[in-house]
């Protein structure tokens, strides 16, 4: 019998600081840590038959790899690319060159903050965007993710 191929996750990158949340501006992040994010939006993608890749780097090449990485190894994409998706345009190629249904994903509403947070670059190549939610914008987005899946 030939052996059932595995499906492919979907890849949650998450890039500059954020390794820090629930301790980094609570009042604007909230207090919910990176790894219980990853527990949740597991959780909710396992809800849809899906599984995950969770990562985060401080480091703009690591997420260039990853998203790269993501065009074989992945099926779809959540990024919150922190303070990048105001900056790289590495980013927004890297995200260009996926042919993969792409959720962006903020915690606060950068439309409600510095003008310098209302350019993102990661917009222009995601399907979608959901921001100002908290943590709760990452399984809006596995949902969101899953239904562009199904199309
Ligand atoms: C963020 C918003 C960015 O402007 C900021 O630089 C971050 C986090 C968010 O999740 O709200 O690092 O992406």
């Amino acid at each position: 019998m030939p052996k059932k191929s595995k499906p492919l996750p979907i890849y949650v990158l998450n890039g500059p600081n954020l390794n820090l949340l629930g301790s980094r501006e609570p009042e604007v992040y909230g207090s919910t840590t990176l790894p219980e994010i990853g527990k949740q939006v597991a959780a909710r993608a396992r809800q849809h038959g899906l599984t995950v890749e969770f990562r985060q780097s401080n480091h703009e090449g690591d997420l260039v790899d990853w998203i790269q990485e993501c065009r074989t190894k992945g099926c779809g994409l959540i990024l919150n690319a922190g303070a990048l998706t105001h900056t790289s345009v590495a980013l927004y190629d890297a995200c260009r060159a996926l042919s993969h249904p792409i959720i962006e994903v903020h915690l606060s509403n950068p439309y409600a903050r510095e003008p310098f947070r209302h350019r993102s670059f990661i917009s222009k190549a995601a399907n979608g965007v959901i921001c100002g939610l908290g943590a709760t914008g990452y399984t809006v987005a596995v949902d969101a993710l899953a239904a562009l899946l199904k199309e």
